[in-house]
């Protein structure tokens, strides 16, 4: 692991907006000996303070028994130049090969809980203290957090904000359109209050 370089932290009350738009996800998990780090595409905020959130993950998943071992896990937004890796992290398990040698991915310790996040190629991080549900996460695969900790590279996101342009191409985030077709967040355009 790395140390922590040019994102700049995000506000715990702004770490919603991180997936507020619905972007594919990288979760990272660590029991302290095995890591693993696999691509989720159904997330969702829940709660603005304390930021809470849900993830689908499949109880077959390597990445379901290193969260319940540790309790906690971590959240990486790729950007386009991340699109790639996710895709090949969310097509393998890493109960056969380890993804992070395999498909050489460096990470960093987050500062709260110490979870592996990714910075390479990505917009922003969190680290996720899982919040045990046995019922959803037995019924639905779904598993709650609180967010303790949260960055973004500030290229792409400050302010509280999400800012694409032509600039920051590379780090726009990937939406899954299904069968490894993704559409980038792009082209942000800012309502209008009509007069009711
Ligand atoms: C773009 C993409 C999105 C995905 N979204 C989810 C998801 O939301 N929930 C889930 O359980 N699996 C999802 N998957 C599948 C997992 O990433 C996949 O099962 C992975 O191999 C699990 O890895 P692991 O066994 O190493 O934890 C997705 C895969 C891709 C490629």
């Amino acid at each position: 692991m790395d140390t922590l370089s040019r994102f700049k932290p995000v506000a715990l009350e702004h770490a919603s907006r991180l997936i507020n738009h619905g972007p594919t996800i990288l979760v990272t998990s660590s029991d302290g000996t095995r890591h693993n780090v696999m691509a989720a595409a159904w997330s969702m905020p829940v709660e603005f303070t304390p930021p809470r959130i849900a993830v689908v993950i499949d109880k077959k998943t390597f990445t379901r028994e290193l969260i319940h071992a540790s309790g906690t896990f971590g959240i990486s937004v790729p950007g386009a130049a991340a699109m790639d890796l996710a895709f090949a992290v969310g097509s393998v398990s890493g109960r056969d090969a380890d993804k992070f040698t395999q498909f050489g991915i460096d990470s960093v310790k987050g500062p709260v809980l110490g979870v592996p996040v990714l910075e390479t190629g990505i917009a922003a991080w969190m680290e996720c203290k899982l919040i045990p549900e046995k019922h959803t996460e037995d019924a639905y695969d779904t598993c709650f957090c609180e967010v303790v900790s949260a960055a973004a590279d500030p290229r792409i996101f400050s302010g509280g904000h999400w800012v694409f342009d032509d600039s920051n191409r590379d780090l726009h985030t990937i939406h899954h359109l299904g069968a490894g077709n993704f559409a980038l967040a792009s082209d942000a355009v800012k309502a209008r209050m009509l007069a009711g």
